[in-house]
């Protein structure tokens, strides 16, 4: 479980990117972070990484616990070592290494038979991916890219995936390829944290999600029960999503990769 308490964190010994953050997340959940630019939900992220340093970041208040492990005192590399892998928001895929060089990356601390068999479950995962081995990662579609950013997470085989803003920038009917994905690794025992704009995409999958506004949780509940509130939709969604949502709702389908630039 991971556990997350009174969590503050300061950029540049100034700028606050949370303010008193918690988050409980079970072994086998998913759970969605929601919240608009800037909310704060890249720096969650990297906090429970613990890379916050790389970007002039500090913890300082507060704790992460996982299954024992505070992970503010934790070194960002055995953090990885034990399982909990993110993979970062704008894909950081290598441009100029080719796709499987790209999932060697991913794999690196696990031995080689651990490897081919995680790469094998990757491909099964990701067929378009099977036939661009040797292609430069460059040269893939977004939506080719952002697989195969999920896919070099996945070759760490994690216990916990932490994925930023998954559905960026993607075409609607990517986007449901990637929320495919993202349940299908959650049914297969992974715990995963999806931190997204995306409302309608997130709160279809998640047990439990949290909004996310100027560094506070300014709300959180069981999924399908956030998706029904009236404040997600007027603080979140925004009213012209509303009626788009509604009709999803009617048509019993997700409303896609619309959000984002409607707010
Ligand atoms: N490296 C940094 N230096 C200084 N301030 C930062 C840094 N990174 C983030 N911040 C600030 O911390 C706050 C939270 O930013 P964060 O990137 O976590 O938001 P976000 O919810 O991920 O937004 P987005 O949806 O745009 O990715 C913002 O006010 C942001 O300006
Ligand atoms: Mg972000």
């Amino acid at each position: 479980m991971l556990v997350v308490k009174g969590l503050e964190v300061t950029y540049g010994g100034v700028a606050e990117g949370l303010r008193g953050v918690d988050l409980t997340v079970e072994d086998g959940q998913l759970v969605t972070v929601l919240g608009s630019n800037g909310a704060g939900k890249t720096t969650l992220l990297r906090a429970i990484s613990n890379v916050l340093n790389a970007f002039n970041g500090v913890v300082t208040g507060g704790s992460i616990d996982w299954d024992g492990l505070n992970l503010v005192r934790t070194r960002a590399d055995r953090i990885v070592g034990r399982g909990l892998i993110q993979a970062p928001e704008g894909r950081g895929i290598f441009g100029r290494l080719t796709v499987e060089e790209n999932l060697r990356v991913g794999g690196f601390l696990r031995s080689r038979a651990d490897q081919k068999t995680q790469q094998d479950h990757v491909l099964e995962l990701f067929p378009d991916l099977s036939g661009r081995l040797r292609e430069h990662a460059g040269l893939l579609s977004g939506g080719q890219q952002q697989m195969l950013a999920i896919g070099r997470a996945l070759m760490a085989n994690p216990k916990v995936l932490l994925l930023d803003e998954p559905s960026l920038g993607l075409a609607p009917k990517i986007v449901d390829d990637v929320a495919d994905v993202v349940r299908r690794i959650n049914q297969e025992g992974t715990t995963v944290v999806l931190v997204e704009q995306n409302a309608s995409m997130a709160l279809s999958m998640a047990d439990y999600a949290y909004v996310l506004e100027n560094g506070r949780v300014s709300l959180h509940g069981p999924g399908p029960e956030l998706r029904d509130s009236d404040e997600v939709r007027r603080l979140y969604l925004g009213q012209g999503a509303e009626e788009a949502l509604d009709a999803a709702a009617v048509a019993g389908q997700g409303l896609g990769d619309g959000t984002k630039e409607q707010a």
